[in-house]
């Protein structure tokens, strides 16, 4: 993880209208321990049809599968809820810096 998280949790605040880090779901998923979390994972929260299939195959959120959602949702996952983007390469890196951080990677 090549990124700064102290930068990132700056950029975390354009997540924090819909993503909390206490457990509780807004208008996206809570995002506690995401990094190395099965996507589409959290109890009780209504995903799109394309989180629900990656929850069955499995697919991990990490480095390069945030990568590749971040700057573009809908372009990965199948009638994606997530309408935001973060395009700024910097901030990408550094959000999720911030991400593995909190999940105590
Ligand atoms: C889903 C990250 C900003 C709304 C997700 C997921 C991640 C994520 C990793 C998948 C979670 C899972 O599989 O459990 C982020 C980050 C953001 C951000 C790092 C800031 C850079 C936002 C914003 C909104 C939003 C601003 C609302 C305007 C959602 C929604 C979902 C979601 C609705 C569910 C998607 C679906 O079911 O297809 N987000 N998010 N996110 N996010 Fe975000």
């Amino acid at each position: 993880i090549t990124g700064d998280p102290a930068a990132g949790e700056k950029v975390f605040k354009k997540c924090r209208a819909c993503h909390a880090i206490d457990g509780k779901n807004k208008v996206g998923p809570h995002l506690d321990g995401v990094y190395g979390r099965v996507a589409g994972s959290v109890d009780k929260y209504k995903y799109s049809v394309g989180l629900k299939k990656f929850k069955e195959e499995g697919l991990v959120w990490n480095a390069e599968t945030l990568a590749q959602y971040l700057p573009s949702p809908k372009d990965m996952v199948e009638k994606s809820k997530m309408t935001f983007k973060l395009t700024k390469e910097k901030d990408i890196e550094n959000v999720i810096a911030y991400l593995a951080q909190i999940s105590g990677v």
